[in-house]
């Protein structure tokens, strides 16, 4: 049934072997620093790399200040405590999602409240969340409060749907209007741009991953971006054992976190950063050649929503039903091409089942049908 798309990706790929969901490609100043870091010995949190990425990333993403850190789910969880995220809170997130954004509320001793995405983005819908908000809560002691159960509703959680930006701007807005501290997911969207601005900088913190799956990674890695110096500080204290700086005295001021990026990790993610900008023009080519295949079939390519940049990190494409759906994964899959559905959506797994739920027939729609295609960088 689907042949068509099975030669199409083999002949792309130019390979009738396996053809992986998304590999990472070395091509520049990888192992030139990895030695680099062997030979001086600083194979741990202490750095020039850490440094060094810190700042790179601070001017591309125009930021202030980047926080490195040893993943994306610490980033988050390390955002969350900053947000001031504690026991009995409530966190909005949407419900169609990778699970480290909800576990992460839960390290907080915290509840997730899911809300419906748009189709186009995949990413959290404001329309859906003012409704919730107006509907559901009201403004008490400048908190907000979930008039159900009481409970002060911190902080929000919006995600950037394999690169492809959320309508940020107008979450930030409801959020700012509900005093709701909004921390951006850019885990999967470092390289995307909405209105011109770097994904993550539109929330107070913006949390990015470096896993080996993303666009540049680090092996394992994520960070924090932010312009509130205080936040900053803050960060970097929790990530680094809340140890307070000394030559030689051990003394921390508070349970800290071991969540600093080793400088091995930001040796290779420097020198991935250095071909962020061809990456980026490498994966634009591929959607473009999807784009214009899947144009004149019956599937629909996901493209990048409006007044955006993606990253396309990964591409994605929707099926009539789940029916098809099966189908389409079994036979690439069986044809050695890997291919995933989007995610369970979170309030149908054990832990989360008991979430507050606002109506998610977007996510429910689109957890039906969306898939995920080989996204690898074809030349370099
Ligand atoms: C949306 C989202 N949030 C958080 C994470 C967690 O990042 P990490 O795997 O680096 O912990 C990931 C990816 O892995 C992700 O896709």
């Amino acid at each position: 049934m689907f042949k068509d798309v099975i030669n199409f990706i083999q002949d792309t790929y130019k390979t009738k072997e396996f053809i992986p969901l998304h590999e990472p490609k070395f091509i520049g100043n990888e192992k030139k620093y990895l030695n680099e870091c062997i030979d001086s010995t600083f194979v741990s949190s202490v750095g020039r790399f850490v440094n060094d990425f810190e700042k790179k990333m601070a001017e591309y993403t125009t930021a202030k200040y980047a926080i490195a850190t040893s993943n994306g789910t610490s980033a988050l969880h390390i955002a969350l405590l900053l947000a001031d995220v504690t026991s009995n809170d409530e966190v909005i997130t949407q419900s169609l999602n990778f699970v480290a954004t909800c576990n992460s509320i839960s390290y907080c001793n915290a509840s997730p409240i899911f809300i419906d995405v748009d189709k186009n983005t995949m990413g959290l819908s404001p329309s859906a969340l003012k409704e919730f908000l107006s509907n559901n809560t009201s403004i008490k002691n400048q908190q907000c409060i979930n008039n159900k159960t009481g409970k002060i509703i911190k902080a929000c959680i919006p995600m950037h749907t394999f690169g492809h930006p959320c309508r940020i701007d107008e979450i930030k807005d409801i959020c700012d209007n509900h005093n709701i501290f909004l921390i951006e997911d850019a885990a999967e969207s470092v390289g995307s741009f909405y209105k011109d601005k770097h994904t993550g900088i539109y929330g107070q913190l913006g949390v990015m991953s470096f896993n080996g799956n993303k666009i540049i990674t680090a092996g394992g890695g994520g960070c924090i971006i932010t312009s509130d110096e205080i936040l900053a500080k803050k960060a970097k204290h929790l990530t680094t054992t809340a140890k307070t700086p000394h030559k030689w005295d051990f003394y921390h001021d508070m349970v800290g976190y071991n969540y600093r990026m080793p400088n091995l990790n930001a040796a290779l993610l420097v020198a991935q950063l250095e071909n962020l900008d061809n990456f980026l023009h490498e994966k634009r080519k591929l959607a473009n050649i999807y784009e214009e295949f899947f144009h004149v079939s019956d599937l629909t390519f996901a493209k990048e929503p409006i007044e955006s940049k993606s990253n396309y990190w990964l591409n994605s494409i929707i099926l009539d039903n789940k029916l098809k759906r099966d189908k389409f994964l079994n036979e690439t899959n069986s044809q050695n091409i890997m291919t995933r559905p989007i995610w369970t959506l979170m309030n149908k797994l054990p832990m989360f089942e008991s979430a507050q739920c606002d109506d998610l027939s977007n996510s429910e729609w689109l957890e039906q049908r969306v898939v995920n295609i080989p996204s690898s960088i074809i030349a370099l």
